[in-house]
């Protein structure tokens, strides 16, 4: 383990433009469950995953009852109560550093934000915010009394640019990655010569298609042989390093070049430490 956190910290130092794709796992030690690790939400209840299949229709064909459901029964709780941990730090430290570029998130817990992380994008929303489908505002939470709304029986809240139902800055399953986030994404993805992925099982598309468009980028190499000759190579433009509890589709289609296996709490601070020690 300890030489290919060395490795990592050596390309993290090597790259030009790295960028970090992280899911839930880099949120449980914050508290907050993962959905397919072994205690996970997915795992130990399935039918919440189906109901879950079920939401995006739900807004689409009645607002009002989205948000009475949405209410009544919150995913992952209350969210504005948990804090960064480690591994959300470190991230952070990484773009003080002016190593990390970006961070792209599947998570919804606004942990990166709190951590210090500028350049984020919520490629499945941000719990914090709601969004309007119709002419794509954003709009902070804060600024409404759901529960007040629920009471008056003013559920949904409306637009205040065109006065559709807004929905929660949440991407449901089997609904589009808002357009100006899955725009961004792609171009990030496609600049960076660097790539950490933390804490996902990479089975959610098109997020996880996102790995596979950096490894597809080529750029070519040019090597002279003992005889003289050069040698024009073309090879994979972007290192890809997973940071995960257990291996992924990544991981058995060599998409990453390397698992470094564990929690990303305790992997991504010794990275850190790692980087600065070589940088002096
Ligand atoms: N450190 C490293 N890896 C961890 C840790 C940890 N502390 N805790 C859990 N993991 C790993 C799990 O083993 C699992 O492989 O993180 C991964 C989390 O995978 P998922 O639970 O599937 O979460 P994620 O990949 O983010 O899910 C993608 O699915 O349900 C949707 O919208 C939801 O954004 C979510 C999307």
């Amino acid at each position: 383990m300890k030489n290919l956190i060395e490795r990592a910290a050596r390309d993290l130092i090597n790259s030009s433009y790295a960028v970090a794709l992280t899911g839930a796992g880099i949120s449980t030690e914050s508290g907050i469950p993962d959905f397919r690790g072994p205690s996970g939400i997915w795992t130990k209840d399935p039918e919440a995953e189906k109901r879950a299949y079920q939401t995006y229709h739900k807004f689409l064909t009645n607002p009002k009852e989205y948000w009475e459901e949405r209410l009544a029964r919150p995913l992952l709780g209350d969210l504005g109560k948990v804090e960064p941990n480690p591994g959300h730090y470190a991230l952070a430290e990484l773009e003080k550093m002016g190593i990390l570029k970006w961070v792209i998130t599947q998570n919804i817990d606004n942990l990166h934000q709190k951590a210090g992380n500028k350049n984020v994008l919520d490629y499945h929303g941000n719990y914090s915010k709601l969004r309007c489908r119709n002419c794509g505002n954003r709009f902070d939470s804060k600024g409404y009394n759901l529960e007040k709304l629920k009471e008056e029986g003013k559920l949904p809240p409306l637009c205040p640019v065109c006065t559709e139902p807004l929905k929660a800055d949440v991407v449901h399953f089997n609904e589009p990655i808002p357009l100006d986030v899955a725009k961004q994404s792609r171009e990030e993805v496609l600049k960076c010569d660097l790539m950490l992925i933390c804490g996902t099982s990479a089975v959610v598309y098109p997020f996880a298609e996102l790995p596979r468009i950096a490894k597809e980028r080529r750029v070519e190499t040019e090597s002279k042989t003992e005889s003289g000759l050069y040698l024009v190579k073309k090879i994979s433009a972007t290192t890809i390093i997973e940071i995960n509890a257990e291996p992924t589709p990544l991981t058995y289609e060599r998409i990453s070049d390397y698992l470094i296996q564990g929690k990303t709490g305790e992997i991504l601070p010794k990275i850190v430490e790692e980087v600065k020690i070589h940088s002096l």
